[in-house]
């Protein structure tokens, strides 16, 4: 959500619809696969998005997300074994 509210200043939105989601599970794991789930997704959208930009600073911006959100897959990865 912090991500979605920095693009929804630079776009100039006025709303975004998020996803719905269930409740935090009380036990650790299903948390945690739900995470990991989510910064795939977002990989998978950096990197289309950098894949589709026109302007080479954008695309730069985006692959650096990608960077990002990999580094988080990692640490979800490692928490789950
Ligand atoms: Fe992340």
């Amino acid at each position: 959500m912090e991500h979605a509210s920095v693009w929804k200043k630079i776009l100039k939105l006025d709303k975004i619809e998020f996803p719905k989601y269930d409740k935090c599970a009380a036990e650790y794991n299903p948390n945690l696969e739900e995470s990991h789930s989510r910064e795939d997704r977002a990989i998978k959208f950096y990197g289309q998005a950098a894949a589709e930009a026109q302007n080479s600073r954008v695309k730069e911006i985006f692959e650096a997300f990608v960077e990002v959100e990999t580094d988080h897959l990692h640490l979800s990865e490692a928490r789950l074994k």
